[in-house]
């Protein structure tokens, strides 16, 4: 199934005429096709801006490729049918955030922040029917970047990134005139990371877009899109010509204490000579929330500016840290979005798309349609059982919503408009690739039916591991740029690189494939390329660990493995261990890696499913031949309890067991779930039972909360 992009990408050469024997109509048809499509690459790739349909671009690629092949001689070594490799953007360079840049969950109705609330008076260990006073701001449909004061002064800023590393966009961003360039007043904390949303209002939009329209520039599809091409611009003059604005709304590191309350934090941020969200308000009851959500929602158009939702925040500053964050999330504010946008439009094919983890999912190829401001031209139709329970057939009229930067879904089929020859869709029983494996459905831990379809060829089917590859050099894993799904597919069409160590031999192997030297791509790109991939040779335990891609283990459970383990070898030796152990007796180390809270036999047997495989483990080794893996952040050794394993049991009274959990964690404490002698020290509270027989029996050290409380205490 092609993508609606082939993989395709331009090194922009200069075109260059060829003698041909095509009659001069043909030529000119021809020359014009190619600028056109040249045109519509450089919108897509390099400025994040379509100007056309994906229907659209194919149709044209469709009628180059026809006329090439009428024509060969026409053909050049830089027509758009040749040409590989996007060009990179050009890198701003990075900076690592003081504290990470977190991301909100989201809520989508009524039920949603109830549950919010109660999860925040849970881990606080507040009485159910306590008031927790919020904040809530709009939720600014922009880009968010992080702002460094030093004494006051606009030393750097830099983009969200992945949260924990962004780009450097400070240029750019002392051209934003709503940007202080220094601190109004003086109380303000001498280095202090202030953060918010990069944002284009309606009406200066409007104007950019007319502008550009009648000197034929580029149109940007929403304000959101206008504000992060404008703001990703590498000639900060362009940027200053384009309306950006900016609301303050939080903050990262600071060197001391400036506010008690989300509420005094914005008052600062504003006294400091910043613009901050007037639609900010104090809601202490669920129904003032409600109300101020329905309020903002009945007011979004006369906003002047786009938004998606309403955060809500935890006022109290002292609680926003004491619950912290779990993941990319704080546990203390939360993103209650709008409703879903709908359209209708018709389904004109449904293909199916193998996973990394050889999940079936099948996508309905949609007539491109316009829902809020975003072209849609795919679907997901998420696997068999929702096709067979919605209905859906090709040649249907079909509802689709987009919420946020959610896939669109198909919501529904309007019968009342079926073609009358439109037939049930039959779920295919192969996979599509070459091997046709057979499609096998899960089976759900209790043993029933799950609803995924898989393709049971794993390593040996040829999607399979093409989506291992980008899920290995994505963003979260070895994050090497330029090497994105597009030039990943290319190398994997031509055999260049079959498995993750290929990728790191790639330069060396390149004295005979001379990438270079192959039509479309040139010297420069290919150096590009190759940089990337040698400055990414050395890599965090954590992201290597993510980057191997076994089913379940997500960038937290990674996180968790480096942090417990340490280094690669120690967790190697347990993979090991576990998966060599006979079924009917499981390994110490499983037993141990189960110890470790929020890690489950899923976890578990996932790993071990990954690592009895011959061929997977071969793979890996090939892999640490060629990368060198960073052992985890030294452990905080002022902390009492850095480094140690902690099990907590019976009742807590001062702290919830999330809270306590959470603290032990922030202290580079590893939390578990059971006694074992690898237990350096047990907090019991009163109801304790066999936990503290087994602790008394091994000789571990005991304490109550209060002994808890003092240790935390003596940490700072
Ligand atoms: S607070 C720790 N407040 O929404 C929480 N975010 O998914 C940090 N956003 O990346 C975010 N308006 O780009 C916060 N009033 C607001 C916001 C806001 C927009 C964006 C921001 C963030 C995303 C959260």
């Amino acid at each position: 199934m092609p993508p609606a992009r082939l993989p395709m990408f331009c090194w922009w050469g200069m075109m260059t005429d060829k003698p041909t024997s095509a009659p001069a109509n043909i030529r000119k048809q021809y020359a014009q096709l190619v600028a056109i499509i040249r045109q519509a690459d450089a919108a897509y790739y390099q400025h994040d801006h379509p100007t056309m349909t994906d229907a659209e671009y194919d149709g044209l690629r469709q009628r180059l490729l026809a006329l090439e092949a009428d024509h060969p001689d026409l053909v050049r070594p830089d027509s758009p049918s040749q040409t590989v490799g996007a060009k990179p953007a050009a890198a701003f360079s990075p900076v690592q955030h003081g504290v990470p840049m977190l991301s909100l969950d989201n809520a989508f109705d009524e039920q949603d922040v109830e549950e919010f609330l109660a999860k925040v008076r849970r881990f606080l260990g507040l009485d159910p029917e306590a008031v927790v006073a919020c904040v809530t701001e709009p939720k600014i449909d922009g880009l968010s970047a992080s702002l460094r004061y030093r004494q006051g002064q606009l030393v750097q800023a830099a983009t969200r990134g992945d949260g924990r590393t962004g780009e450097d966009i400070t240029a750019n961003v002392r051209t934003i005139t709503d940007i202080p360039q220094t601190l109004a007043g003086e109380d303000w904390p001498d280095e202090i990371e202030i953060r918010g949303e990069i944002y284009m209002g309606h009406d200066d939009f409007a104007t950019l877009n007319a502008r550009a329209e009648a000197e034929g520039g580029k149109v940007f599809a929403n304000p959101r899109n206008a504000a992060a091409g404008s703001v990703r611009q590498l000639d900060p003059k362009i940027t200053a010509q384009r309306p950006l604005r900016f609301f303050a709304y939080s903050w990262g590191e600071v060197s001391g204490a400036f506010a008690d309350t989300q509420l005094d934090a914005i008052a600062q941020l504003a006294s400091w000579g910043h613009a901050v969200n007037p639609r900010h308000q104090l809601c202490e009851y669920k129904a003032s929330l409600i109300n101020a959500y329905q309020n903002i929602l009945k007011h979004r158009a006369d906003l002047g500016y786009d938004i998606d939702g309403l955060v809500i925040k935890v006022n109290s500053l002292d609680w926003q840290r004491r619950l912290g964050h779990v993941g990319r999330s704080p546990r203390w504010a939360v993103a209650w979005k709008f409703p879903a946008e709908q359209a209708q439009t018709r389904v004109l094919d449904i293909d199916i798309q193998v996973g990394r983890t050889g999940a079936l999912t099948p996508v309905a190829r949609l007539q491109p349609i316009t829902v809020g401001g975003v072209v849609v031209s795919n679907a997901t139709l998420h696997n068999a059982d929702e096709i067979e329970r919605k209905d859906v057939r090709i040649g249907d009229q079909v509802v689709i919503q987009r919420a946020g930067d959610v896939i669109p879904q198909v919501v529904s089929v309007v019968m009342a408009e079926r073609p009358a020859d439109a037939v049930p869709y039959g779920f295919p029983q192969q996979c599509p690739c070459d091997l046709k494996t057979p499609v096998v459905r899960e089976q759900t831990a209790g043993g029933t039916e799950g609803a995924v379809r898989r393709c049971s060829g794993e390593m040996r089917c040829p999607f399979q591991r093409l989506e291992h590859l980008k899920h290995f050099a994505s963003r979260r894993a070895f994050d090497i740029e330029g090497l994105g799904a597009k030039q990943l597919e290319l190398f994997f069409e031509n055999d260049w690189v079959k498995e993750p160590a290929d990728i790191f031999t790639l330069e060396a192997r390149n004295r005979d494939l001379k990438i270079e030297t192959r039509e479309g791509f040139g010297v420069q790109s290919v150096r590009n390329v190759f940089d990337a991939i040698a400055a990414r040779k050395t890599i965090d335990l954590d992201r290597f660990v993510y980057a191997l891609g076994a089913r379940h283990v997500g960038d937290g459970t990674a996180r968790l493995l480096a942090r417990t383990y340490q280094s690669w070898d120690n967790l190697y030796k347990a993979l090991l261990e576990m998966s060599n152990a006979s079924p009917e007796a499981p390994s110490e180390a499983e037993t141990e890696m189960l110890s470790i809270d929020q890690i489950g036999q899923t976890v578990v047997d996932s790993l071990k499913g990954y690592f009895a495989s011959a061929s997977s483990r071969a793979a890996v080794e090939r892999l640490c031949e060629q990368v060198s893996i960073q052992d985890a952040e030294a452990i905080d050794t002022a902390s009492p309890v850095a480094g140690k394993t902690v099990v907590f049991t019976g009742k807590l009274e001062q702290l919830s067991r999330d809270e306590a959990k959470a603290m032990a964690e922030r202290l580079g404490a590893k939390v578990s779930g059971s006694v074992s002698k690898k237990t350096d020290l047990l907090v019991a509270g009163p109801g304790a039972g066999s936990k503290l027989k087994t602790a008394a029996s091994l000789g571990i050290e005991t304490i109550d909360e209060d002994g808890w409380l003092a240790l935390v205490q003596q940490a700072g």
